[in-house]
Parts: C-alpha cells; sequence; structure tokens
C-alpha cells in the first residue's frame, strides 16, 4: 500500500494548535508492509530529497504513527515502512506531520479502512509526539484528510477557494525546534491579550466560513503565538511589512517557523515584494505559490 500526504500550514496565525491546512508545496509517499508479530513498526527504508533528515527505525514518526494505528486497531501485526521524504523537515510545513498521516492512512488501508477519522487523527499525532514531544493535532489532521480543517469539540473540513505565497528561509534551525517555539508561547496572558487573540480567531474562522478573503486575511494577521514567536523568526518584521505593502491580505507564521504564509491578493505582487525583503537581509529563500491539498490517499 503506497500513500501520499501532503505538506500542511498549521495555525494560520491565531488557530494555534486547533486549525491547519493542507498546501500542495511537498509530499511525502509512504509504503507499508504488514508482517505477522507486534503491534509494531519501524522504517527501514528512507529515500527522497530530505532522506539524510530523518531517521531509521523505530523513532521515525511515520513508525510511530503506524505503531498506534495498530494498536488502535488491536491488531498483532507489524508495519514495515518504506518513506520518500519530500517534505523538507524543521521549516513549520507539517514535514512528520506528512509522515505521520501517510503512515496512519497506509496501515488503515492495509487493515481494510477500520478505523474512524478521529482515531487516524489519534494515531498521526503519535508520530507528531515522537517528532516535537506534543502529540499537537493540527498538521495530521489536514495532512490526513485535505483542505483546512477546524478542530473543535468536532472536527470540522472546508475546502476554501485561497491562494497563498509560502516563503521557505534556509536559516539554520535550533536543535529540536519545535519543542524551543513551543516554550516561548506564554502560559499565562491578560484579559486584554485573549480578547484580541480571539477577536482575530473569529474573523479567520468567519472569513473561512464565509469565504470572505480580507476577513480571512484580517484573521490571520494578529496572534499572540505569532508575536511571541517572533524575535526567532529571521527577518519576521521586515518580510511582513513587505509581503503587507506588495498587497498581501493577510500573514502568519507557517507553523512553528521560519517559513511564512501570505495570502493572495495578487501572488505574483506579493512574491516580488518578499524576495527584496528577503534579499536585503541576505537570507536565501524559496517562494512558492501555493493552493489547499487533498488528503492522504493511495497512490
Ligand atoms: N501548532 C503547532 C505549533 C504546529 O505551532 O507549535 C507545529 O508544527
Amino acid at each position: 500500500m503506497r500513500v501520499r500526504a501532503w505538506s500542511t500550514s498549521a495555525n494560520l496565525g491565531p488557530g494555534y494548535d486547533i486549525m491547519g491546512i493542507a498546501i500542495d508545496a511537498f509530499f511525502d509517499v509512504v509504503e507499508v508492509q504488514l508482517v505477522s508479530g507486534g503491534p509494531d513498526a519501524l522504517v527501514t527504508k528512507v529515500e527522497g530529497p530530505y532522506a539524510a533528515s530523518v531517521p531509521l527505525g523505530r523513532g521515525n514518526s511515520a513508525a510511530a504513527a503506524a505503531r498506534a494505528a495498530l494498536e488502535m486497531a488491536e491488531q498483532r501485526l507489524t508495519a514495515r515502512i518504506s518513506l520518500w521524504k519530500g517534505v523538507p523537515p524543521g521549516r513549520g510545513l507539517g514535514s512528520s506531520g506528512a509522515s505521520s498521516s501517510a503512515a496512519a492512512r497506509a496501515v488503515d488501508l492495509e487493515l481494510g479502512d477500520l478505523l474512524s477519522e478521529k482515531q487516524l487523527i489519534r494515531a498521526a499525532a503519535e508520530g507528531e509526539r515522537e517528532a516535537s514531544g506534543s502529540p499537537h493535532p493540527d498538521n495530521v489532521a489536514p495532512s490526513l484528510l485535505g483542505g483546512l480543517v477546524l478542530m473543535g469539540s468536532r472536527i470540522v473540513k472546508l475546502q476554501p477557494r485561497v491562494e497563498f505565497v509560502l516563503a521557505i528561509p534556509w536559516t539554520p534551525i535550533p536543535e529540536r525546534k519545535t519543542e524551543r517555539m513551543r516554550s516561548v508561547v506564554p502560559d499565562i496572558v491578560s484579559i486584554g491579550d485573549m480578547v484580541r487573540h480571539y477577536s482575530h480567531l473569529a474573523s479567520l474562522v468567519l472569513g473561512f466560513a464565509t469565504g470572505d478573503l480580507e476577513l480571512i486575511g484580517e484573521g490571520m494577521s494578529f496572534s499572540l503565538i505569532d508575536e511571541a514567536r517572533s524575535g526567532l523568526v529571521p527577518g519576521y518584521s521586515e518580510v511582513r511589512s513587505a509581503a503587507l505593502k506588495s498587497g498581501a491580505l493577510g500573514t502568519s507564521i507557517s507553523g512553528a517557523g521560519p517559513s511564512m504564509l501570505f495570502l493572495c491578493g495578487d501572488c505574483e505582487g506579493i512574491m516580488e515584494g518578499v524576495r527584496r525583503a528577503y534579499k536585503d537581509l541576505a537570507i536565501p529563500v524559496t517562494l512558492m505559490r501555493v493552493s489547499p491539498a487533498e488528503g492522504a490517499a493511495e497512490i
């Protein structure tokens, strides 16, 4: 069973840990073979452009997700996994989430589609726990289900008609980056800050629900989390203001960064402005126009 899962951009500003969108920038492919004994899972082969950046064996996020899926389905089997690693790790693009989602889906399809959506998300989130210490679902849910996913008491899926410019700066990444970026998020905030944060979250959700691009952009553009992390994202203020001046309707850090997401607007104009800003900062960058991608599926 071979499954492809796409990259994702989590949070979209104030939707920290509850919202993410699958984007057609990069993908991983997982091939799973189930053998007797277990439940267990291990990655036996890694290929692709980012193969050197992820581990073989039981410590790969794909293995953790596959093991969790087998445990949930109560199967005494072992998943032997081949991974084609196409999502760059450590850039805020849901790299571990794509491997985890592809692995959970591939195991479940091999078993005959036993797990519910919620179980698949929980299994794939175990891959996130392996990769970053926290089982946040906001990358794995959109990578599994496609489009935009909002995880409240229910899982809400939308296929918004939006286009973004994605900027991926090639700067050095700290060890255990996601853990580090989560450690700067404040545990306690004032009521005034909270109101400002959730008023933007309300705009974001309402914007997606009604297809109002300006409301989505307004919603994306403030988050207590992005504010707390901004000093650790190379060129954050310069690039953000260049994007807004070039017509971006909204801006956010993609996941835990350092990539940034800009809502179009005029994508070409934004690319031009953002490229110049990174150039002035002497930061190498890749810029891409991206749209919502489909969920993890057999290929
Ligand atoms: N919601 C998570 C975070 C996503 O921002 O830490 C990490 O990819």
